[in-house]
């Protein structure tokens, strides 16, 4: 395993959050190709950070920007898990490392009610962006129930302390969320004695 390429992602990420004057369209065609680089190889993502939980899927910080400008998560989906249906608020990319997830879009009626929109199935090397532009609720899958999968996520913001929403699939109820992270330990990407090749 090498850091190289989770470290190489992090530069690049913070190189284009720093430019100014992109609209959202442009950063996520960046952010997008700047994943599927990192998610071209299941080579680099530490063991800690590919951990399940037999409950509750995993949402592993692997870094967060000290200004908050993003974050970039590595989820862990045990057999069968999956998510509420929820919102980001803030430009996402996700990318599949390991095993699929089913993505599944909902939109709000005039009524508030939630109806079914686009359905997509992430295979490893794929990836797919969110955004209250492009359409922000979601809910999403491990495709399968008897392996885990880990998808690769990248936030225009600090996600697991911004505060959301999730909604109820029947009613279409919404209830504010902060996900906040699993780890109990936020991890020092470069490690003292872990060489930086
Ligand atoms: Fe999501």
């Amino acid at each position: 395993m090498t850091i190289s390429k989770l470290r190489s992602m992090v530069q690049d990420v913070t190189r284009l959050v720093e430019r100014q004057g992109l609209e959202e369209p442009a950063v996520l065609e960046r952010a997008k190709t700047l994943m599927e680089t990192l998610i071209a190889t299941d080579d680099w993502l530490p063991e800690a950070m590919a951990q399940p939980h037999p409950q509750y899927y995993q949402q592993h910080l692997l870094y967060g920007d000290p200004l908050d400008r993003f974050s970039l998560v590595s989820f862990v989906w045990g057999p069968g898990q999956r998510t509420p249906i929820h919102d980001h608020t803030v430009w996402g990319v996700i990318g599949m490392l390991r095993g699929s997830e089913v993505e599944q879009h909902f939109e709000r009626d005039a009524q508030g009610q939630l109806q079914p929109g686009r359905q997509a199935t992430l295979l490893p090397g794929q990836a797919a962006c969110v955004s209250p532009s492009i359409g922000d609720i979601h809910q999403v899958s491990n495709a399968y129930d008897d392996r885990v999968s880990i998808s690769i996520h990248l936030y225009g913001g600090n996600i697991g302390r911004i505060q959301r929403h999730v909604f109820d699939p029947n009613t279409g109820a919404v209830k504010d969320f902060v996900s906040g992270y699993s780890n109990t330990l936020i991890p020092n990407l470069w490690p003292a004695g872990e060489a930086a090749a």
